[in-house]
């Protein structure tokens, strides 16, 4: 339909803004999370930042360094208290027996700001009898759609390569299926990375979520993961190498979306999978002697 001038003003030129919306397409927007941008820790800060689109990866693509919503110049406590966010998580999680208990508490968990871009808390797949329990980053834009972990292109990557040594999420024989979580379990805005405050906060949770499954065996895929549990990054040097914890083996591997983007790493992963297969085979052995 015509406009007249009169109706219609724009304040851009709108060759210029097709231009935009062309490169912004092209860049891989598809989604406006909002018609503001709101830092829920600190809305009066925020109030005056212009409109943002979030920008989407595909599930594949590099985690983006994070940046903070925060002002360097705001007031840290008034922030986030770190240490609250921890006493809260520590003290939920004390209240918690069960998976279900486990998934009511993250939902009530208020501290992690990712609940309120995210669609749908993503808690876990799999055999809760599992003896391999994996554990991955954070939720990915499929991941947060389905509530469920690694149904994306990486996770269906990490299924074809479990399923090369007869592993799967779907099997009922606790030495042949596989339990999956994630260190975070909300979708970081953006796919960002998540801080070091941001994957401390979780921790509780996940050490609950491993006390509740007790898998013999526990695989760390990419660094957010080894952070979370080794405190430590630096993955390609930590791959392959493993660390006992208590009664668990762990073993520290590349991301699959790591392994899409560098496929050199594929006989590294395979090298890693191939020894986890082989201490299924040993503690089912011990099992049955
Ligand atoms: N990457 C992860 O680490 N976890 C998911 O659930 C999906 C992608």
């Amino acid at each position: 339909m015509q406009q007249s001038s009169e109706e219609f003003k724009p304040t851009m030129d709108l060759k210029d803004s097709l231009e935009i919306l062309k490169w912004q397409i092209e860049m891989g927007v598809d989604e406006i999370i909002g018609e503001e941008q709101t830092n829920h820790l600190q809305t009066t800060v925020m109030a005056t930042k212009p409109i943002s689109l979030e920008l989407e990866k595909e599930t594949t693509s590099k985690r983006e360094p994070s940046k903070s919503l925060i002002p360097e110049n705001a007031p840290q406590s008034k922030v986030v208290n770190k240490a609250k966010a921890l006493e809260d998580a520590e003290k939920l999680v004390s209240e918690v027996s069960t998976r279900q208990e486990l998934k009511e508490a993250l939902e009530a968990f208020q501290h992690c700001s990712f609940r309120n871009t995210a669609k749908n808390l993503v808690f876990s797949d799999g055999n809760p009898q599992a003896w391999l329990m994996v554990l991955g980053e954070a939720p990915g834009r499929d991941e947060d759609i389905m509530g469920k972990p690694f149904v994306g292109v990486s996770g269906k990557l990490l299924d074809k390569i479990f399923s090369e040594v007869g592993l799967a999420r779907t099997n009922t024989q606790p030495q042949d299926s596989i339990y999956i979580s994630n260190s975070i379990n909300w979708r970081p805005p953006g796919n960002r990375t998540p801080t070091t405050q941001e994957i401390e906060m979780f921790r509780p949770f996940i050490w609950k979520h491993i006390e509740l499954i007790k898998p013999k065996i526990l695989m760390l895929t990419g660094n957010i993961a080894c952070t979370a549990i080794l405190n430590k990054a630096g993955i390609t040097k930590l791959r392959g190498t493993w660390e006992k914890i208590d009664y668990m083996d762990v073993m520290p591997t590349v991301h699959p979306a790591f392994l899409l983007r560098n496929p050199i790493f594929k006989q590294h992963i395979w090298q890693d999978i191939l020894a986890i297969k082989k201490k299924l085979i040993d503690l089912e052995r011990d099992e049955n002697a």
